[in-house]
C-alpha cells in the first residue's frame, strides 16, 4: 500500500466513452495525466478529448491518445499499450474499467451470452494487465531509484455483484467474482516489486451500464435505491488511487450488503432468492 502523486501519470483507462470511464477521464485529466482513451465509440472518444484539452492548458493533443476497438480483441489491447509507451515513454496507472452486462435467468442463456461477459468484463482485464505489467514493473524501478513520478498501480472495476452474486446476473456475477479472486492474488504476487492493485465495487451507478446490456430476457425487481453519479466514483477512485487502497466500495447500502454477507451469509441467500 503506497501513498503515490498521480501528478502527470502515464495513464491507461479502458471503457472511456462513457459512465464511471469518462468520468474519470476527466477527473485524472486534472493532475495533468497524459491519458490513453480507448472503447469501441470513437465519436465519443473524441468529444471526451476536445473537452479534456479545453478544459486543460497544460495538456496538449499528444498527451491524450485515443485507440478505438474491442478490447476483447488481442491486437486492440496491445495498440492500447503500444500508444502509452511509444507515446509516454511508458506506464504507472492501468485502469481495466470496460464492462457490460446481461439480465436474465441462467436457464436461459446460452454460450454466447456467457463467453461475452466473461470476455469483457474478466478475460480482458487479466489479459491487459498481463500484457502491461513488464512496463509497470519498469515504472516501479524507476520510481525506487528517483522517488519521483508514479508509484504504479493497476485499478479493476468490478461490482458489488463480484462480491455478492445476484440473480438474474448470474455470468456477470461470475465474471466480476472472478476478478476479485485474481486481484487478490496478482496483490500478493507484485507487492514486492512494488506495484498496488485496487479493486473497485461500485454499486448503482447512473451511466449507460443498463441500457447497454446484451440481454434483458428478466430482472430483479430490487427495491427502490437511488444510484451515485459517475463523477462521485471517479472522485472515490482517484483518492483510492492517491491512497493506494486495495478495495473501494463507493455505495453505502453495497457496503451494507458486503458486511451482511459477511457476518450472516444465510440471510443474505434468503434475500436475494425473494428477488429471483
Ligand atoms: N453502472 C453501474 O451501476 C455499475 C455497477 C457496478 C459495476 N459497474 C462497472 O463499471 C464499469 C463501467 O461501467 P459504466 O457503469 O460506466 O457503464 P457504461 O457507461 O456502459 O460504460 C461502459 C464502458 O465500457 C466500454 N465497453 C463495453 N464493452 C466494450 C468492449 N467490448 N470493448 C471496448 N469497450 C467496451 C463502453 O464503450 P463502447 O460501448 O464505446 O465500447 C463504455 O465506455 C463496468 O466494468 C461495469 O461493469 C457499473
Amino acid at each position: 500500500m503506497t501513498k503515490r502523486k498521480l501528478d502527470n501519470a502515464r495513464v491507461i483507462i479502458t471503457g472511456t466513452s462513457s459512465g464511471i470511464g469518462r468520468a474519470l477521464a476527466l477527473e485524472l485529466a486534472k493532475y495533468n495525466c497524459r491519458l490513453v482513451l480507448t472503447a469501441r465509440r470513437a465519436e465519443r472518444l473524441e468529444e471526451l478529448k476536445a473537452e479534456i484539452l479545453n478544459s486543460n492548458s497544460e495538456l496538449n493533443d499528444q498527451n491524450v491518445q485515443i485507440v478505438v476497438g474491442d478490447i476483447a480483441n488481442d491486437d486492440v489491447r496491445l495498440e492500447v499499450l503500444q500508444t502509452a509507451i511509444r507515446e509516454f515513454g511508458g506506464l504507472d496507472v492501468l485502469v481495466n474499467n470496460a464492462g457490460v452486462g446481461a439480465f436474465g435467468l441462467f436457464e436461459n442463456a446460452d454460450p454466447d451470452r456467457l463467453l461475452q461477459i466473461l470476455d469483457v468484463n474478466l478475460i480482458s482485464s487479466i489479459e491487459m494487465t498481463r500484457i502491461a505489467l513488464p512496463e509497470l514493473f519498469k515504472s516501479a524501478d524507476a520510481y525506487k531509484q528517483t522517488k519521483t513520478g508514479c508509484a504504479p498501480i493497476i485499478s479493476f472495476t468490478s461490482s458489488i455483484m463480484g462480491k455478492v452474486g445476484a440473480p438474474y446476473s448470474s455470468e456477470y456475477s461470475a465474471a466480476k467474482c472472478g476478478l476479485h479472486g485474481f486481484t487478490q492474488a496478482l496483490r500478493a504476487e507484485i507487492k514486492s516489486k512494488g506495484v498496488d492493485v485496487l479493486t473497485v465495487s461500485p454499486g448503482t451507478t447512473k451511466t449507460e451500464f443498463f441500457d447497454s446490456v446484451i440481454d434483458k430476457t428478466g430482472m430483479a425487481n430490487w427495491p427502490a435505491h437511488k444510484p451515485v453519479t459517475p463523477e462521485y466514483v471517479a472522485k472515490r477512485i482517484v483518492k483510492s488511487l492517491k491512497r493506494g487502497d486495495h478495495e473501494l466500495v463507493p455505495y453505502f447500502w453495497g457496503e451494507v450488503l458486503c458486511v451482511l454477507n459477511r457476518i450472516s451469509p444465510g440471510f443474505v441467500d434468503r434475500v436475494m432468492s425473494w428477488y429471483a
